[in-house]
């Protein structure tokens, strides 16, 4: 058998089994997975010695090119997703808005027009829906059939994104109907524990939990920085006191937490978050942090002894995978699976900054944190995009991905 690409000798980590093997990969997907593959004849031998081979990260909460508080995130798809890609996160889905007055349709289509030409991975859309008469009501079900099988709701942002109940329950019985997935921004959700009690007594459980690395790793206290400093800690769901982490990582160890995404949604100190100089409520709301996801979990969670490397690979890939409907195809290395790989050095130092990371926006949220564990290089449908920490990917190459519905993780 001849292989375009073959990574020999890591150590390959999947969300339940941990093995020295070489991955082989035909085209964009893995071929062959086993000791001693062929290399001959292959096009290109990836010596993986002493690093893991996991499957590429899935961020399953940013904001790309968003218009956003007057203002609009830094990132682009091109400087978001190559960002994504240095920190090992091959497949990312971001948030089509439907503004008031527009079909779910409209905002689908602007959303692919912002990423077709400039993404380097994978992507796909949730909806978030602001405005739902019967006509988007339909829609919803055609969107489920094109892929785009999941829906944000807001409880928060009167007057911009927020929702009435009647609206959100509307929405949850149409996605119940095609198959889709509610994404709820719960922050101020009304009392339901007689229904949760009797769901949980069914042996039922029903929701999932995400989070997010600067709820593991910040706190009230950053907000407390000097000056405007504090602006750059403006997010929501807001930071919470220090003692908040720890009960956090616990839920990632025991699964009551799901998965880890990122709601990257940068905006640059100089001019965008200035903009609440004078009046708080004027700072656009959202942090940057696309890039250091894995870097991040992988140091307070695996050599932090919270989390075994097979958990670690479950909640920043299989776990979002198999949420959102893209499992098998991402989430795992399995022969059949989209060659997205990630060769992570788990013993790579590095102090995450501004000056060295590759996000466009002026200022890190994780500035001076020492992490150990850094992807090196990362493959896209077996396409190399960094290589030994350098950008060689191309613009445009990502594709769109039409995600099947939930089928629970
Ligand atoms: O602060 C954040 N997260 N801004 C982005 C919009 C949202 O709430 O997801
Ligand atoms: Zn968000």
């Amino acid at each position: 058998m001849r292989f375009d690409t073959v990574i020999r000798n890591g150590t390959v980590v999947t969300a339940t089994d941990t093995s020295i093997a070489d991955v082989g990969i035909v085209g964009d997907k893995i071929s062959a997975i086993g000791a001693g593959l062929p290399v001959e004849n292959a096009g290109r031998v990836i010596d993986a010695a002493s690093h893991l081979v996991i499957p590429g990260g899935i961020d399953v909460h940013t904001h790309l090119d968003m218009p956003f508080g007057g203002t609009t995130s830094a990132d682009d798809f091109e400087t978001g997703t190559i960002a994504a890609a240095f920190g090992g996160t091959t497949t990312l889905i971001d948030f089509a808005i439907q503004y008031k007055g527009q079909t779910l349709r409209q905002a689908f289509d602007t959303w692919m027009l912002k990423a077709q030409s400039k993404a380097v991975t994978d992507y796909a859309f949730h909806c978030i829906i602001t405005d739902l008469g019967s006509a988007q009501l339909e829609e919803m079900g055609q969107l489920v059939r094109e892929g785009v099988t999941s829906f944000k709701l807001f409880m928060a942002y009167p007057g911009v994104f927020m929702l009435d109940d009647a609206t959100i329950f509307k929405a949850m019985r149409q996605a119940a109907k095609h198959s889709g997935l509610i994404c709820m921004h719960a922050e101020n959700g009304g009392a339901i524990d007689v229904i949760v009690q009797q769901a949980l007594a069914e042996g039922k459980r029903p929701a999932y939990a995400e989070t997010c690395p600067q709820y593991l790793y910040l706190s009230l206290e950053n907000m407390d920085a000097p000056g405007f400093e504090g602006a750059k800690y403006v997010f929501t769901p807001p930071l919470r006191e220090k003692w908040h982490q720890e009960k956090l990582w616990q839920g990632l160890a025991r699964d009551t937490l799901q998965v880890v995404s990122t709601d990257h949604c940068p905006f640059c100190f100089k001019e965008q978050k200035e903009l609440g100089k004078d009046d708080f409520t004027k700072i656009p709301n959202g942090g940057p942090g696309i890039e250091h996801r894995l870097s991040l979990i992988y140091t307070g969670g695996v050599h932090g002894k919270r989390l075994s490397p097979n958990r670690f690979v479950e909640i920043v890939s299989t776990a979002p995978a198999k949420l959102f409907g893209l499992y098998p195809r991402k989430g795992t290395i399995a022969v059949g699976s989209d060659a997205d790989l990630v060769i992570f050095d788990p013993n790579h130092e590095e102090t995450i900054s501004a000056k060295t990371h590759h996000m466009r926006v002026d200022y890190s949220m994780f500035e001076g944190i020492r992490t150990k564990g850094a992807p090196r290089t990362v493959l896209s449908r077996g396409r190399t995009v960094i290589d030994s920490g350098k950008f060689v990917g191309r613009p445009g190459s990502g594709q769109f991905l039409r995600r099947q519905t939930y089928s629970g993780v």
